[in-house]
Parts: C-alpha cells; structure tokens; sequence
C-alpha cells in the first residue's frame, strides 16, 4: 500500500518512479520503509521464528520430564516419597502429647507421639478426604463434617466411615522415621 502510493507520488509529480535510482539503490534501512504494508522485515520474522523454537523446546523439555517422571519416580526415602522411610524429626521434638504434620507417600500425615507410643496415621480424612487436624485436646478431628478419630485413627465420631489408614513408625539413632524399611 506505501509502496503503492510512494509510487503515484512519482508519478503525479513527473518523476520516473523505476529510474529513481534511490529505489535501485536503497538500503535495507530505505527498503524497509517501502515494504508493503503488513510484511514484515525480515529480522523481525526471524526473531518470531526463533521464539516460537524456543517456545517448542520448552514445550518438548517439559514433556520429557512429565513422562520421565511417570517412568521413574522419586526415589525411596525422599520427603513424600512413593516408598521407604521419612524423617519426621528428632525424638526430642516428640514429647508426648506432641504431633507434627509430615509429607508421606506425597500426602499429608500426622505423626503424635501418644502416652502408648509413637502412631503415624494418614491425615486425609476417609470420609470425603478433608485434611484431619491434631491436637492433644480434642484428638484428631475433622474440620469439614465433624468427623473425629482417637490416637489410633478409629473413628469415634462423625460421618467418616473408615479407620485413618496408620503407617510404620521406629525411633532410630533419636530420629523418629515413617515407614518401612
Ligand atoms: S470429610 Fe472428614 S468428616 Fe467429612
């Protein structure tokens, strides 16, 4: 459309718009100015065409780790790991009546050191798996339907229909550890 109109310009004005040899002769600044309209400079399109293979390699990288996570998942013993034991913390922490929430098997879990011993117990309610909450007072409850459990994980109350699922748990070396070995 420029080019167009620079070109009656010429014209109207008795000038010899192809002989012009500032046409023949311009630089990529001059040309770049009489592009049609709606194309674009060349170093434009290939800075897109850069991004858009650089978008595409992330995209590819990120696939990658996605299926190289479903393949090989995380290692036994890690935080939230799929299987092995998590340090939940040193015995000391631990006095009796204390809890601490912890990641096992990548999901909530209470560890309490109750007056029989150490209990780990899933903390995802098995009514309609709200995060169960602790303390020494009022036990394990439900926040969401009044669901309660003893230290154990029976149900004592409420609409939970099932037991808390409980894990392994062992003092060793002072450290209290979740799971199997
Ligand atoms: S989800 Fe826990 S009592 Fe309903």
């Amino acid at each position: 459309m420029l080019k167009r109109l620079i070109k009656e310009e010429y014209v109207e004005c008795g000038l010899d718009y192809e002989g012009a040899g500032v046409f023949a002769s311009g630089g990529p600044a001059f040309m770049d100015y009489v592009r049609e309209e709606g194309e674009q400079p060349v170093e434009r399109r290939s800075f897109l065409h850069a991004l858009l293979a650089g978008a595409v390699s992330l995209l590819g990288a990120y696939g990658a780790y996605v299926v190289g996570r479903y393949l090989w998942p995380p290692r036994p013993g890690s935080t939230g790991g799929a299987a092995g034991r998590v340090e939940a913390g040193a015995e000391d922490e631990f006095p009796v009546g204390a809890g601490k929430k912890i990641v096992y098997r990548n999901k909530p879990a209470w560890v309490i050191h109750a007056p029989f011993g150490f209990v780990a117990l899933s903390a995802v309610c098995t009514h309609l798996g709200c995060i169960v909450e602790y303390d020494p007072e009022k036990k394990i409850w439900c926040p969401c339907h009044a669901g309660f459990f003893d230290l154990r994980g029976n149900v004592i109350s409420g609409p939970p229909p099932r037991p808390l699922p409980s894990y392994p748990v062992a003092v060793v070396g002072g450290k209290v550890l979740v799971g199997e070995t």
